[in-house]
């Protein structure tokens, strides 16, 4: 697949729920447009997905950046936001803070960072609280030459 590098960014705004998912959506394309087997584009768009939306969710405003390369998809997500104070609690499967009409969309089930770390192959979680937070999922590239792939 790709012998030069590849990159871009997608700018989100909190509470803008109708667009939820969309940079998402937009990245699982390029991705597979890129070539990269159907396994690790599933796996890049649900950790993103779930990022995009905490941000949307919890934050005021962030980016995402991403960066594919022959080795690996790094994903970026970073925003201005309430930050995270414990961020191993709130890595706990099920712990949301998200308040109940964000719950009554149907988001908020406090999966979101456990499903991220369950699809990635390194996770960072940087967080200042009354700052914002800063996330970096890198997906490894495996299988060998990916155009040969699904
Ligand atoms: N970008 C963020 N900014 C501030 N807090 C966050 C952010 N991402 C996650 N959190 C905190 O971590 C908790 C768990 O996140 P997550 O597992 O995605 O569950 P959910 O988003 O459904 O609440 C959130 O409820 C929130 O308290
Ligand atoms: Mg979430």
């Amino acid at each position: 697949m790709t012998k030069q590098h590849c990159e871009g960014s997608f700018h989100l705004v909190g509470g803008e729920f109708p667009l939820a998912g969309a940079a998402s959506s937009e990245l699982k394309t390029i991705l597979t447009g890129l070539g990269i087997s159907a396994e690790m584009v599933r796996r890049a768009a649900i950790a993103t997905f779930e990022a995009e939306m905490n941000v949307i969710i919890h934050a005021a405003a962030g980016v995402i950046h991403y960066s594919v390369t022959p080795e690996k998809i790094q994903i970026t997500v970073s925003d201005m936001g309430p930050g995270i104070p414990d961020i191993e609690l709130a890595m706990t499967e099920g712990y949301s803070t998200a308040p109940d009409w964000v719950r009554e969309m149907g988001w908020g089930a406090g999966m979101g960072l456990p499903n991220i770390k369950k699809n990635s192959d390194q996770l960072r979680v940087e967080s200042v609280v009354g700052e914002g937070t800063t996330i970096e999922i890198v997906i490894n590239m495996k299988g060998g030459d990916a155009d040969e792939g699904e």
